[in-house]
């Protein structure tokens, strides 16, 4: 087969070549992104007068011809033709004649390809913030649904004081806010228009590059052709949110598998988001958070893969860069699975209270608000923590809770203790005291659900 670029080749090209250097199998995903930016090519060079009206007519026809075929599935894909741009411009020229030839004036396979992928990137941004809000909307669902319900709140992994469940979730809710500003920002340098840049230096003939950007809605355009051909910025960029977005998920995930064990219990996931297994006939696996776990890596190696790539790279174009596709497609396909199946898994979930009384059973929750007591009472807070101390070890040797302390026994560890100490120990009011800004209160996590819901409406 005769490469479209092979004037001044005697040798046609190696068979294991051809396929070793053909991006043709992942990047046909660009086709109508490539067919988009040829319209608006086109007339561009009708507009600078290099291409006659009824020239460009014929060829932008063409090109809605074969943008067609590709949408029925018709297209015949040519292996041995290396990309999709070769692939679209030898089946111009097959529909229309030579004038097909005429399309790539002033353009080269390097803006070219620059362009297709921001306007790709540019569609895909805005179906990952949709996915990403509809999680992000599933997560205050729950917490309004299940406001008033207590958990440990944990560090270490020890439990450390009660908080409410919807205080846990919105935390997540945060997380994705600034997940979501993230992709809003980057968005930014995605879009903005390379074509015009042409091979590295700009090109000869006078094209409006401003009315290209309007033709495709883009409201910049690159201000160097040799950056404009050699940046793959924003693809990094992409990743990289994409790596928070995903390490964000994986923890969820995380405390979802956690929390959906008999050992912690307080999850319980639908059949239709857990399998079974093929030997254990009681078991229910959460394997759609451990996925997102999983996938987790793939999205963080794509990240380091496409630095690697371009971290040695002179300017402009080298081949190297044909290797952000696949990273970049694989992420998109990746992010917006994992937000997905998150979104049915929590929405079918179920939480499972633990009673005020469980809660007392175990884990000390209200340990700090006894220190804190003491220091109300004027205990300097050092003191105070070695205070309580001694009284959970007391618990300890007694098989006892806090709540099941008796006032003479307290009395013997500090004289400061009275009966009002055992307000500060029920669970309900350690929550309730915490009445900071941003704090677990019950009224606190309203202000917050309220304010969330506000900015994801
Ligand atoms: N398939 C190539 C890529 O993805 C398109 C640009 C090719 N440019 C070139 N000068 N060979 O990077």
């Amino acid at each position: 087969m005769k490469q479209l670029w092979s004037g001044r080749f005697k040798e046609s090209l190696d068979d294991l070549m051809l396929r070793f250097s053909a991006s043709i199998a992942y990047d046909q995903r660009l086709y109508a992104y490539d067919i988009e930016g040829s319209i608006a090519h086109c007339k561009t060079l009708r507009q600078a007068k290099v291409l006659k009206p009824a020239e460009a007519q014929k060829i932008i026809a063409g090109l809605k011809k074969i943008e067609q075929e590709f949408a029925k599935g018709k297209f015949q894909i040519d292996e041995t033709l290396e990309d999709i741009h070769m692939n679209i411009e030898r089946r111009l020229t097959e529909k229309i004649g030579p004038l097909g030839g005429k399309l790539h004036t002033g353009r080269s396979r390097n803006d070219q390809i620059a362009l297709d992928i921001r306007l790709f990137l540019r569609d895909e941004i805005g179906q990952v913030d949709r996915s990403l809000k509809q999680l992000g909307k599933v997560l205050l669902g729950l917490a309004e649904k299940n406001h008033g319900q207590i958990i440990p709140g944990y560090t270490h992994l020890q439990r450390a004081q009660p908080i409410l469940l919807a205080h846990h979730l919105l935390a997540y809710v945060e997380m994705l806010s600034r997940d979501r500003d993230r992709l809003a920002d980057l968005a930014k340098r995605v879009n903005v228009m390379p074509l015009g840049s042409a091979a590295l230096a700009g090109t000869n003939f006078p094209l409006d590059r401003h009315y290209t950007a309007k033709l495709l809605k883009f409201p910049k355009v690159t201000n160097n052709s040799l950056d404009a051909v050699a940046d793959r910025d924003f693809i990094v960029e992409f990743l990289s949110f994409s790596s928070l977005l995903m390490m964000h998920l994986s923890r969820l995930a995380e405390e979802v598998v956690l929390w959906s064990s008999s050992e912690f219990g307080f999850l319980e996931l639908s059949d239709r988001f857990t399998t079974g297994s093929s030997i254990m006939p009681q078991k229910k696996n959460p394997d759609a958070a451990e996925l997102v776990r999983g996938k987790t890596g793939r999205v963080f190696g794509h990240l380091v893969g496409l630095l690697t790539v371009m971290k040695g790279l002179p300017l402009a174009y080298n081949k190297d860069m044909q290797e952000d596709k696949e990273p970049l497609f694989d992420t998109v396909d990746t992010v917006k699975t994992c937000l997905d199946v998150f979104s049915g898994m929590l929405k079918s979930a179920r939480f499972h209270p633990l009673s005020p009384e469980a809660l007392a059973q175990s884990g000390f929750l209200t340990a700090t608000d006894i220190a804190d007591y003491l220091v109300m009472k004027n205990m300097p807070f050092r003191k105070a923590h070695e205070v309580t101390g001694k009284t959970v070890a007391f618990c300890l040797e007694a098989g006892i809770t806090l709540e099941e302390l008796s006032l003479p026994q307290l009395k013997k560890i500090s004289k400061v203790f009275e009966q009002d100490v055992f307000e500060v120990i029920s669970i309900e009011n350690s929550v309730a005291g915490k009445n900071v800004y941003g704090g677990t209160a019950g009224p606190r996590v309203k202000e917050q659900i309220r304010r969330l819901k506000r900015e994801w409406h």
